[in-house]
C-alpha cells in the first residue's frame, strides 16, 4: 500500500512533491483510503473531477430536463449542478409562471388557446457564428407539443417560446444553421398539416413530415415567425436533423424511420409500430437545400400558407433541385456533420454499423443529376453506394456520435445503446480503437463542443437510460445517471457517476466557460423577459399605491431589509398589481415576493423590475415577504395585504 501510495502522489503532484508530501500528510491519504474503501484508480479519479471549494470548472453543460420541461446546468469536469432553469413548465424559485413577465413567455406556448404546462425537451443547441458555439443564445425543442423555446445566455431566462402551427409532434431540432440564420425543427410522428381529421386510411395523401426552418435574429435574440417556412415531407417518421457546415454549409440533413409508412396494428393480425416500421432494410436520410429553399419563400407562388405559415411542398423543393433521398440502415438515430462538414455520420440502431456518409460525393450525384430512382412522392433517391465513404461495425445499437478534438485524423466517438458501451473509432480510416463500458444502456452523448466546427475533446457524457443499482434506492422511480469519461488518453476512462434527479435529460452541449459572460445585475428597472425597462420601475421615494376603480396598482421596492410599502388595504374583489423593483447592486443579493395564499412569487435579482396580479377574492389579512434569506434581517422583510369586506 506504501508504495502505491508514493507512487500515485507522485502521478498527482509530480515525483518532485511526491516525498515531501508522503511525510507531511503523515499517512492521511493512506488513512482516509483505508476508511472509505477506495482503490488507487478511485482516488486519481476523485483528483480529475474534484474541485476545491471556489473552484471553476472548465466546460458548462446544458442538459435538456426530460420530461420536466426545464433545462438543467452543470460544469465539467465537477459535474456541481449550477441551475435548473424553467422553460416549458413553471419553475417557482425563478418566480417562472408566478409572476406576470414569465407568465407572459410560458402563455406564448399555448396551443390553440389551450394553456400547456409541461414540456417533453430533447435536444439544447448553442447558437453559432461560422460554425463555433458563441454563448449567445440556447434554443431547446418540446416534442410532446412541437414548440421551440430561447433562452438567452446573459442572463440564463426564457425568453420566447414558439408553436409550431402544422406539426403535431417534433424531435429533429433544435439544431442551428452555421450563422444562426434558422433554427431546424423537424417533424416526428406524421399527422395532418391542418387541424382537422382525416382518417388513417388517407396516411399516404394527408398525413405529412416536415422540417420547420425558424428565422432567428442573433442581434436580439428571438425567432421571427413571419420569416420562418416549413419544407413538406412524405409521412416516413422524421427524426433526427443536423445543419450542414464548412463544405455542406446552406444543406440540412434528417432521418427518418418509416419508408414503410406504416401506420400501426390496431386491425387484428397487423403487427405492432415496432415491427411494421422495420420491414424495409432501409429508411431515408432527407438532404435539403435551406438557402435555396429560403429564396423560393421570396415567390408566392412556390409556397402556401397553412395555419398562417409559409409550407413549400415537395413538389417545389423537387423542382428546384433542393430536396433528396439517400437510403441509410433501418431506424436511425444520430445524422452528425463532421467539424469541415465533408462527412455526415449516420447510426441505425438496428443496425451494427456506423455509416459514413462524403459530402463531396453526394454534391456530385446531385450536380450530376444521377438518381437511383425516385420515391412515390416523385422525391430523387441517390444511390447509398455511391453516396458512402463507408461503413464500420462499431457493436450493438449505436444512436449518437460526438467529434473529438483530432476529429481531423478521424476522432469521433458513438454511443451503443444495446451494448452499454461508448466507443472511439476513426471515421476516416474506418475502424475502432476503443470501447468502454457505462451503466447502463446510453442515449446520447455529449463532448465537448463536440458537434460545432471546433471541438474540444477532453471529456465525453454519456447520458443513460437507465441507472438501475448505480445509487442509493429513492423508490420505483431512479434517477437517471450522467457519466464523465475522460478521453484525453489514447484509452477512455469512467471518472464519475452523476445522479440527474429531473426527467430523462435527453440531449446535452457543452461550451467552454470563458465563452459565457452573464450580467450579474440588471440595469435599474428591467423587465428581464422583454430586456426593456419596465413600466413599474419604481426607485426609492416613488413607492406608491394607486387606485383606479377596482384595480389597486403597488409601485413597491424590496431593499436590505425592508419592503416598501409595508402595509396595503384593498377591498375585497380588488385586482392587486404588485410591481417589484429590487434596488441592490450588491452581486447576488436577490429579494423574493409572496402574498401568502395567492399563488404568486416572483424572483428579484439586483435590478429586476417584476409584477404579481391577482384577484383579492379571499377575505382576511395576508402577510407578503421576501422568499430568498437575504439578510441577517430576511426575517423583518415582511407585510400586510389587508382585503376587507366593503
Ligand atoms: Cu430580502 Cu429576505
Amino acid at each position: 500500500m506504501a508504495t502505491n501510495i508514493s507512487r500515485l502522489t507522485s502521478l498527482l503532484l509530480g515525483t518532485s512533491l511526491a516525498a515531501t508530501m508522503a511525510s507531511a500528510n503523515g499517512g492521511e491519504l493512506e488513512k482516509v483510503m483505508k476508511a472509505r474503501g477506495l482503490t488507487e484508480n478511485d482516488v486519481i479519479h476523485a483528483a480529475k473531477t474534484y474541485t476545491p471549494s471556489g473552484g471553476r470548472d472548465e466546460f458548462m453543460i446544458f442538459s435538456s430536463g426530460g420530461q420536466s420541461g426545464q433545462i438543467m446546468v452543470y460544469g465539467v469536469p465537477s459535474m456541481k449542478i449550477l441551475k435548473y432553469i424553467g422553460v416549458f413548465t413553471p419553475e417557482p424559485w425563478q418566480g417562472y409562471g408566478y409572476d406576470e413577465e414569465s407568465k407572459k413567455v410560458l402563455r406564448e406556448g399555448n396551443i390553440r388557446g389551450r394553456e400547456i404546462n409541461w414540456g417533453d425537451t430533447h435536444h439544447p443547441a448553442i447558437s453559432e457564428t461560422n460554425g463555433v458555439y458563441d454563448g449567445k443564445w440556447l434554443a431547446i425543442n418540446d416534442k410532446a407539443n412541437p414548440r421551440i423555446a430561447i433562452l438567452d445566455l446573459n442572463d440564463f431566462e426564457t425568453k420566447q417560446i414558439v408553436v409550431n402551427p402544422v406539426f403535431k409532434s417534433d424531435h429533429g431540432g433544435a439544431f442551428f444553421t452555421p450563422n444562426s440564420e434558422y433554427i431546424l425543427e423537424a417533424s416526428q410522428y406524421a399527422a395532418p398539416f391542418d387541424n382537422n381529421y382525416h382518417p388513417i386510411e388517407e396516411y399516404k395523401e394527408t398525413y405529412r413530415g416536415g422540417i420547420t426552418f425558424w428565422k432567428f435574429n442573433d442581434k436580439i435574440g428571438r425567432i421571427n415567425q413571419k420569416k420562418s417556412f416549413v419544407l413538406e415531407l412524405p409521412p416516413y417518421m422524421q427524426d433526427l436533423s443536423d445543419a450542414g457546415k464548412g463544405a455542406s454549409n446552406g444543406w440540412g440533413f434528417t432521418n427518418s424511420f418509416n419508408s414503410e409508412m406504416y401506420t400501426g396494428g390496431i386491425e387484428v393480425g397487423m403487427p405492432p409500430f415496432e415491427a411494421g416500421c422495420s420491414r424495409n432494410d432501409t429508411d431515408f436520410l432527407h438532404v435539403y437545400n435551406w438557402k435555396k429553399l429560403a429564396t423560393l419563400t421570396k415567390n408566392k407562388k412556390n409556397y402556401k400558407v397553412i395555419n398562417g405559415i409559409k409550407v413549400i411542398p415537395m413538389s417545389v423543393a423537387v423542382a428546384n433541385n433542393a430536396l433528396f433521398l439517400i437510403p441509410e440502415p433501418k431506424s436511425p438515430h444520430g445524422v452528425d456533420v463532421s467539424p469541415d462538414g465533408e462527412y455526415i455520420v449516420v447510426c441505425g440502431k438496428l443496425d451494427t454499423h456506423a455509416s459514413v456518409y462524403k459530402w463531396s460525393k453526394i454534391q456530385k450525384l446531385i450536380k450530376d443529376h444521377k438518381y437511383a430512382g425516385k420515391d412515390p412522392y416523385g422525391i430523387p433517391i441517390l444511390s447509398m453506394k455511391d453516396s458512402l465513404h463507408g461503413q464500420v461495425e462499431l457493436g450493438l445499437g449505436p444512436l449518437h456520435n460526438q467529434y473529438g478534438k483530432h476529429w481531423k485524423d478521424g476522432e469521433i466517438y458513438t454511443s451503443l445503446y444495446v451494448d452499454s458501451q461508448i466507443v472511439k473509432w476513426d471515421y476516416k480510416h474506418l475502424k475502432v480503437l476503443d470501447k468502454v463500458n457505462v451503466h447502463y444502456n446510453v442515449g446520447h452523448l455529449c463532448g465537448m463542443e463536440g458537434k460545432s466546427a471546433d471541438p474540444q475533446g477532453k471529456y465525453i457524457i454519456s447520458l443513460n437510460k437507465l441507472a438501475i443499482d448505480r445509487f442509493d434506492p429513492v423508490g420505483p422511480l431512479h434517477p437517471q445517471n450522467h457519466q464523465l469519461i475522460d478521453i484525453s488518453g489514447k484509452k477512455m476512462d469512467l471518472l464519475y457517476d452523476m445522479a440527474i434527479p429531473l426527467g430523462e435529460p435527453h440531449q446535452a452541449v457543452a461550451i467552454r466557460m470563458s465563452k459565457l459572460h452573464p450580467e450579474v445585475r440588471y440595469k435599474m428597472g428591467t423587465n428581464s423577459r422583454t430586456g426593456k425597462i419596465s413600466k413599474g420601475k419604481t426607485l426609492a421615494g416613488q413607492e406608491r399605491v394607486v387606485r383606479k376603480g377596482h384595480n389597486v396598482t403597488v409601485y413597491a421596492t424590496l431593499v436590505r431589509s425592508h419592503i416598501n410599502p409595508e402595509r396595503v388595504t384593498v377591498n375585497k374583489g380588488d385586482i392587486v398589481t404588485f410591481y417589484l423593483t429590487n434596488l441592490e447592486r450588491a452581486e447576488d443579493e436577490t429579494h423574493g415576493f409572496t402574498v401568502d395564499n395567492y399563488d404568486v412569487h416572483a424572483s428579484l435579482e439586483p435590478g429586476k423590475t417584476a409584477s404579481v396580479k391577482f384577484k383579492a377574492d379571499l377575505e382576511g389579512v395576508f402577510p407578503y415577504y421576501c422568499t430568498e434569506f437575504c439578510s441577517a434581517l430576511h426575517l423583518e422583510m415582511m407585510g400586510y395585504l389587508m382585503v376587507k369586506d366593503p
